[in-house]
């Protein structure tokens, strides 16, 4: 069976997924950048590297405060979409897991819902501890825990109620995992990080209309489309009723609005 890491890179490396996740939920992570900008405390002139960058909004907002911003994805699709989305700030190629940078070489290191994507987040927490100079932060934003999260959790609520989650997919780590306060504590705490900290953002997935959340969901990613893409044509039918049924909830103002709330996790390398 293929890795997860192989699947992941994979699914980001088709450009239509990178583009599908600009469109529909890139609008909805981009709310908590300022809060994990804040997390990361870096100063002006200061070099901030932005791991699992995507289109680079990350790295966009720390230039725009001043610092010396480099993103880093898995994907060469997403690197070439935020160097046409930012052409000022340096994007480039690289694995969480194994920086391609030196020991020290950034006063910040900042991950915007990278961590459910990576095979070995204790790795990744470790390599951007490396690569910090010390007294150096690493801020990460990640989702909720499943029952908080409802944008994401429906698709496999909907997936257990008239599918199957067992499609073959390689085995990765609990994509809700990292927003559990405690395992970010803990997981920062083994990486050497110390002050760490972890702040609720109550982010919200707006739409106009439910499909084009499930659009969101079933081409703008890579391991939750690939459980709904999986199904039967027939639960497949029945799977996306129960969606809009559910997105149909949270209908405000002539839109739909669905709670898809975040934590910012904060550590400090200590010296
Ligand atoms: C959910 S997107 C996050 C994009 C962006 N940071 C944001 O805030 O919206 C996850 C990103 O992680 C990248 N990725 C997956 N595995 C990776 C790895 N091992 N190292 C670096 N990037 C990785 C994917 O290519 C994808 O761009």
């Amino acid at each position: 069976m293929i890795s997860f890491r192989d699947f992941e890179h994979a699914g980001w490396s088709d450009n239509s997924v990178a583009q599908s996740y600009h469109q529909h939920l890139g609008h909805v992570t981009v709310g908590c950048i300022l809060d994990l900008l804040d997390a990361a405390r870096f100063k002006r002139d200061d070099r901030v590297l932005d791991v699992a960058c995507g289109a680079g909004y990350v790295a966009a907002a720390a230039h725009d405060r001043g610092a010396e911003a480099v993103g880093v994805d898995l994907s060469a699709s997403q690197v070439r979409l935020a160097e046409q989305t930012y052409p000022s700030i340096r994007f480039i190629e690289g694995d969480a897991e194994a920086l391609p940078f030196a020991d020290g070489e950034f006063a910040a290191v900042l991950n915007a819902f990278g961590l459910p994507h990576i095979s070995n987040a204790d790795k990744a927490a470790a390599e951007a501890h490396r690569v910090l100079k010390p007294g150096g932060r690493f801020a990460y934003a990640s989702w909720c825990v499943a029952s908080a999260c409802i944008g994401f959790s429906m698709v496999y609520d909907a997936v257990r109620a008239h599918g199957s989650l067992d499609v073959g997919l390689p085995p990765g780590p609990i994509f809700f995992g990292y927003g559990d306060p405690d395992y970010a504590r803990e997981m920062l705490g083994r990486a050497g990080f110390s002050e760490v900290s972890v702040k609720e953002v109550p982010l919200v997935w707006r739409a106009a209309d439910p499909d084009a959340v499930i659009e969101g969901i079933s081409r703008g990613t890579a391991r939750a489309a690939a459980v709904f893409n999986r199904q039967s044509p027939n639960n497949l039918v029945k799977i996306k009723q129960h969606m809009r049924d559910r997105i149909s909830q949270f209908r405000e103002n002539g839109a739909y609005a669905v709670p898809s709330p975040a934590v910012v996790v904060a550590g400090r390398k200590p010296g």
